[in-house]
């Protein structure tokens, strides 16, 4: 068949069978579809939709499209190899950071691909990339070495792994088709499926800082993506989150590696960043098999946490891709810092009622600390801390956040816009829902 032939079919609304969509993909990566062809495909699909066959397919045909890591020369056990992964939100991303070394500390495998920050939301590789010497793209032996070793690693997209996904995103990037259920599960899937995980966990978030503007739409991902892993395999749990709110009290990269580390150390424990890490730790440990239900689990996660194995398992995944060996003890030491810090007041005294947290995602852009397009260098020091969380009584003493800005100007354009994305009012507001709103478990 014709690369035209199948986008005439999905265009008018006919099923695809996988054989199609498995040619069509390999076509894409070897450079016999053409840009304006993936396009055509992206639009009819993003219009049209896609059943679960073909959205296995099509997950399945963008994972082959590179390797899929093979474990078996690794001294470890596969059933424990379990990954997480995050739809994105502001402030959402650490949340990798302190999960995959807490795993590896409860004796969970996590090889784990995350991305870049783009738009409002941050990126994982940002943060390590903050660190000197860090190595976001090793060669897979590296990459698998660093997750037998220390039991975690986390590293950024790579030519070997799911190529399929940086082309088709390219083009859908610049015709208006990454809001489909099907493409973003198929994007997100195939790179997580290409490090052969035996189990998932994934967070879909809803709300201000989400990626995923409404609980429904968050609902319907989490739904397509647990079809998904079932159909290659793959038990799952999805955790729909609320993120209504920055998470934790950092936005940036260098200060939220900052806030890692705190966390990790126990210096700093925000609640609702507590509670959701605690939560996904829990189902991957449970998927591992090394607890039979999540409060024996959750259990156990708390105890490495407070001992710090979870500080040292990070310090070793650091290290083990080249980072500096003291990181966890003297992070501040090795990271950039912006010329200027200040605290930002609100025009009034009274409750943080509620927040815009794309705005403030937006903000940390225009500081110079995120990207509108894929391609922008980022400024890794720049960023906004000591976040304000809803219900706290911002006064004169209390300021909204810190601003880390690179110069005067920056700082004050990003205060006005801080300001004007937090409402403050006069009597406390109600509380935000848990972070965890729900649960869909999936087995193949
Ligand atoms: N994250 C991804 O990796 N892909 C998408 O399409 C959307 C979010």
């Amino acid at each position: 068949m014709q690369p035209q032939d199948l986008i005439r079919k999905k265009r008018d609304g006919q099923t695809l069978d996988s054989a199609e969509i498995t040619a069509f993909v390999h076509g894409i990566v070897e450079g016999s579809v053409s840009q304006g062809q993936i396009g055509a495909f992206t639009m009819a699909v993003y219009l049209n939709g896609m059943n679960a066959a073909e959205r296995i397919a099509l997950t399945l045909a963008m994972r082959d499209s590179g390797n899929v890591l093979d474990w078996s020369a690794m001294p470890i056990d596969p059933s424990r190899i379990v990954d997480k992964h995050s739809s994105g939100g502001v402030g959402d991303e650490k949340i990798t950071l302190l999960v995959v070394p807490l795993a590896a500390a409860c004796g969970v495998y996590v090889p784990n691909l995350s991305g870049w920050g783009l738009d409002y939301c941050g990126g994982e590789i940002d943060m390590l990339d903050s660190v000197p010497g860090y190595n976001g793209a090793p060669p897979p032996e590296t990459f698998m070495r660093a997750v037998a070793d220390t039991g975690g690693a986390i590293i950024g997209p790579t030519p070997d792994l799911a190529p399929a996904d940086a082309k088709i995103f390219k083009v859908r990037d610049v015709t208006a088709t990454v809001e489909s259920v099907a493409l973003i599960t198929g994007s997100i899937m195939s790179k997580k499926l290409a490090s052969a995980p035996r189990g998932l966990v994934i967070t879909v978030g809803s709300g201000s800082g989400a990626y995923m503007a409404t609980a429904d739409d968050a609902r319907k991902l989490a739904q397509s993506m647990s079809e998904v892993a079932a159909g290659a395999g793959v038990a799952s749990v999805m955790l729909l989150t609320d993120l209504d709110a920055v998470l934790g009290t950092a936005v940036g990269a260098a200060v939220e590696m900052v806030e890692t580390v705190d966390f990790l150390t126990g210096r700093h424990g925000d609640a609702r960043v507590t509670d959701l890490v605690l939560s996904v730790t829990a189902e991957m440990i449970v998927l591992a098999g090394l607890a039979d239900n999540v409060g024996a689990a959750r259990h156990f996660a708390e105890k490495r946490l407070a001992d710090g194995t979870a500080a040292e398992h990070f310090a070793r995944m650091i290290s083990a891709l080249g980072g500096p060996a003291d990181f966890v003890a003297r992070p501040t030491h090795h990271l950039k810092s912006a010329a200027i810090m200040r605290p930002v007041f609100a025009d009034e005294a009274g409750f943080a009622a509620r927040m815009n947290a794309k705005e403030i995602g937006l903000t940390l852009v225009a500081l110079g600390g995120g990207r509108k397009r894929p391609e922008d260098p980022i400024d890794h020091a720049v960023g906004l801390t000591d976040f304000c969380q809803i219900g706290d009584q911002l006064s004169d003493d209390k300021p909204i956040c810190m601003i880390h800005a690179r110069d005067e100007a920056e700082w004050e354009r990003a205060a006005a816009r801080v300001r004007a994305a937090v409402d403050v009012a006069a009597a406390p507001p109600a509380p935000l829902p848990p972070i965890v709103i729900d649960r869909i478990e999936r087995r193949p």
